[in-house]
């Protein structure tokens, strides 16, 4: 018999709630289902010119590895774009900026440089799921400190003191965030920076959807950690250009911090995987010089495209928190078990041959029990196509509670 077995860690890996239901929509568009999926966030914007250009532009003879941290260039690059383009009190160096494979691996290296075996990460549930797969991979514990609807998902820093323990080595925390849209003040950034100071604890926060703020005046960010000089030594700084420039397959994504042993620890597991990808990070280079403008219309589309989906929303019934930033909503259904409800509404039901798939929301909390009827919906594709899932949805839930 073999002795060779999965490690536990292997086998007890948790799969992500964002995809479960991949293979109940692979199965209904088999039977010639349209499934519209507004369970994941991979936008329909187009990516920027300049960057699909400037992969067509590549002609190098060999396709080298880059240095490990990145070609200095691009650091240097993405530095003067955190400079010149947020309220920075001291200007951020190229050498405070490691580039890595999609924030995915920022927030990786930036919890395995933080914490060791047994160690805890804060997260504010509902939370993005793939932090407990890193905390997963590197035997770490996630803590949740359990935001409400009833306020809009607000993080109120006071509840983030209040949580930390012993064992807390870093808050991990999105702005704007993922499932919940919320964006923190300046505020209570500055407050949330300074209890981390306080505490002695790494803020890793997450800005993956830093241009993605409504209501707010074009060319407004949302308030970034980098800003908030108290927090220097505790904070770092998980980028991405995923969302930012609707270029999801780049895999391009960086950490910035001004703690120079985080940041060798972090080349030092940049150097165990060689390098990020070579290409890319020339992609990357000309989509820093995307006109603002740029920015002006995609937000202008994503903010309709909010403002429609939760008046569709609203209009068959459902109680929807208006998100402030990013293209989630997590809201609540008017079923006992959202999960039940979404492989059924993927894998048989259908309206005139459409249906939409959405993320079950329990599975983005740590608390056993919570999130049982809430499921998250993202806003990424076209007007059109939003208030198709809407009807959808209003017939499926009919449907639903006549079975
Ligand atoms: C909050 C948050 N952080 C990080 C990521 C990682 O994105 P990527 O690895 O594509 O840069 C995502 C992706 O959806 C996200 O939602």
């Amino acid at each position: 018999m073999s002795t060779c077995s999965l490690s536990r860690r292997g086998a007890e890996a948790p799969a992500s709630p964002i995809r479960s239901l991949a293979g109940v929509a692979r199965e209904a568009a088999r039977r010639g289902i349209t499934v519209h999926s507004l369970n994941i966030g991979q936008p329909d914007i187009a990516t920027p010119e300049a960057m699909t250009q400037a992969y067509r532009d590549y002609h190098d003879v060999v396709l080298a590895y880059a240095p490990s941290d990145g070609f200095p260039e691009l650091r240097h690059a993405i530095a003067e774009w955190y400079t010149s383009s947020g309220s920075i009190s001291r200007p951020v160096e190229g050498d405070d900026v490691v580039v890595t494979t999609g924030g995915s691996e920022a927030l990786l290296f930036a919890i395995a440089a933080v914490t060791d075996p047994g160690d805890e990460i804060l997260v504010c549930e509902p939370y993005y799921t793939n932090y407990a797969g890193y905390a997963h991979l590197l035997s770490a514990e996630v803590s949740p400190v359990t935001l409400s609807a009833h306020d809009g998902f607000r993080v109120h820093p006071d509840k983030i003191a209040e949580a930390i323990t012993g064992r807390t080595r870093a808050l991990v925390l999105p702005t704007p965030g993922n499932p919940t849209g919320t964006v923190i003040s300046a505020d209570d950034l500055a407050r949330i920076a300074a209890i981390c100071v306080q505490h002695d604890i790494f803020f890793i926060c997450d800005e993956v959807y830093r241009e993605f703020v409504y209501d707010a005046p074009p060319g407004t960010r949302a308030a970034s950690l980098l800003d908030q000089a108290v927090a220097d030594e505790h904070a770092i700084i998980i980028d991405s250009v995923s969302k930012r420039y609707s270029a999801c397959g780049a895999r391009m994504g960086w950490l910035v911090t001004r703690n120079s042993e985080v940041r060798e620890a972090a080349l030092r597991f940049g150097q165990a995987r060689l390098s990020p990808a070579t290409v890319d990070q020339y992609a990357t280079l000309a989509a820093l010089g995307v006109p603002e403008q740029w920015f002006h219309e995609v937000i202008a589309e994503y903010q309709a495209r909010r403002n429609l989906l939760v008046g569709g929303l609203r209009s068959i019934g459902l109680d929807v928190t208006m998100p402030e930033g990013a293209f989630y909503l997590a809201i609540p259904l008017p079923v006992d078990d959202a999960e039940a409800f979404c492989a059924w509404l993927v894998g048989e039901f259908d309206l005139d041959g459409e249906t939409v798939c959405l993320a079950p929301l329990s599975g983005f909390y740590r608390t056993e029990g919570l999130g049982k009827n809430e499921v998250r919906m993202t806003y990424v594709l076209k007007q059109e196509v939003l208030s198709r899932c809407v009807e959808i949805l209003d017939a499926a839930l009919k449907a639903w509670k006549n079975r």
